[in-house]
């Protein structure tokens, strides 16, 4: 039987040590491990609940090779033992997925008929009207993203250290792994166990720089 793999961090302490690891050990993630990160990581919300994010998960030196030029040479991708091309589905709005994600709803007993029919109608009425986004890239990013960061932070708490990589050519990606059109990368996501040259903290703005009160320019209320 697979051991449970255990946290070594408490979420709050993941936060506050992740750092993107910019070199890797070669040591390997266990495979219960790696389930787990993506399990609870993809417990990330995203609209309607419907998930559009995808996972290529590179784990062999023959693929992260293939990806290496695709990232501009960037150490990461061949040092990790694992890297996720985390994508985002542009079909993800469609009716089939839709139909897909009422029925897990259904299964939880957590779909009212009323909600499937809003569902059914609103989505592809919103995917139309585009009242908060121009361009899907918008759409697909806002939601993907937001699973790389619960990714990257459930791996910290295991211990594993990450590094979120928005340096590589899409099309040499799409290219390179025969990826269809509606599939977009979003991120590289390196996982494993960090090496030297340990990354130091940056540093984040105070609040006050980058939060505001009522309206935008005034002052947040300490
Ligand atoms: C969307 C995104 C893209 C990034 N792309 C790269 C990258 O291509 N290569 C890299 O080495 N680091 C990349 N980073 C890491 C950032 O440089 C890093 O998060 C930032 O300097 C803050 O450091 P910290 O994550 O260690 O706190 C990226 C981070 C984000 C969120």
């Amino acid at each position: 039987m697979t051991a449970q793999p255990q946290p070594v961090l408490s979420l709050l302490d993941a936060i506050a040590q992740r750092r993107s690891a910019r070199a890797f050990k070669p040591d390997a993630i266990a495979t219960a491990t790696l389930h787990e990160i993506l399990r609870l990581g993809t417990q990330a919300p995203s609209a309607f609940n419907l998930q559009p994010w995808r996972f290529i998960v590179l784990q062999s030196a023959d693929a992260k090779a293939k990806l290496s030029p695709c990232a501009f040479g960037q150490r990461q991708i061949t040092e990790a033992p694992v890297v996720l091309i985390c994508c985002g589905d542009t079909t993800a709005a469609d009716p089939d997925n839709i139909e897909a994600v009422i029925a897990l709803g259904q299964q939880q007993g957590a779909m009212p008929d009323a909600f499937a029919d809003y569902m059914r109608t609103g989505i592809p009425q919103g995917m139309r009207d585009r009242p908060s986004f121009t361009h899907i890239e918008a759409w697909i990013n806002r939601q993907v993203m937001l699973a790389v960061g619960h990714i990257a932070l459930v791996a910290q708490a295991y211990g594993v250290d990450s590094c979120p990589m928005e340096g590589f050519s899409t099309a040499a990606i799409q290219e390179t792994f025969g990826l269809p059109e509606t599939l977009i990368p979003c991120c590289l996501l390196p996982l494993g166990y960090a090496a030297d040259p340990l990354k130091q903290y940056g540093g984040r703005f105070p609040l006050d720089r980058i939060c505001y009160g009522d309206r935008y320019g005034e002052p947040f209320p300490s």
